[in-house]
């Protein structure tokens, strides 16, 4: 199995960015975990961040053309707004399991907006890096 995970805006500041939200582990402790947890399941992933929108388009329809089983992704803010990624999700017909590091519902009003859940295959928030680990647990027991 070959997932793609894909993190958006500020997420390379994991570590440094609101610690009191985000927690204190950088962007590069989330890789390692996340490399060493799939080396242990036997499967492949590919982590890509970017600030752009337009890029994470590109990187789910790259996941479409490479073969990927499918995405975890977490869009950031752009979860909040953005229907270019939401049509994405849907014109690739990949599962794609959304992630987030916080509780998105908990948090301020506009987060609770959200115009890709019902067009991903699951969601996990609110538990920081392993968040990312029920994602890819999704997909070792489809
Ligand atoms: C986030 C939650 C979003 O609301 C926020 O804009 C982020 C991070 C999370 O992982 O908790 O950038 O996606």
């Amino acid at each position: 199995m070959k997932l793609l995970i894909l993190n958006g805006p500020s997420l390379n500041l994991t570590g440094y960015r609101e610690p009191e939200i985000y927690g204190h582990d950088t962007y590069l402790d989330l890789i390692k975990k996340l490399k060493e947890y799939a080396k242990s399941k036997n499967i492949k992933i590919k982590i890509l961040q970017t600030n752009s929108e337009g890029k994470i388009i590109d990187h789910l329809q790259d996941a479409l053309y490479k073969g990927y089983d499918g995405v975890i992704l977490n869009a950031g803010a752009y979860t909040h707004y953005s229907y270019a990624i939401r049509d994405a999700i849907v014109a690739i017909s990949l599962d794609v399991v959304e992630v987030h590091l916080s509780d998105t519902k908990t948090r301020e009003d506009f987060r609770k907006m959200n115009v890709i859940r019902d067009v991903c295959s699951a969601c996990f928030e609110g538990k920081h890096f392993d968040s990312y680990i029920d994602g890819i647990n999704y997909f070792l027991e489809k």
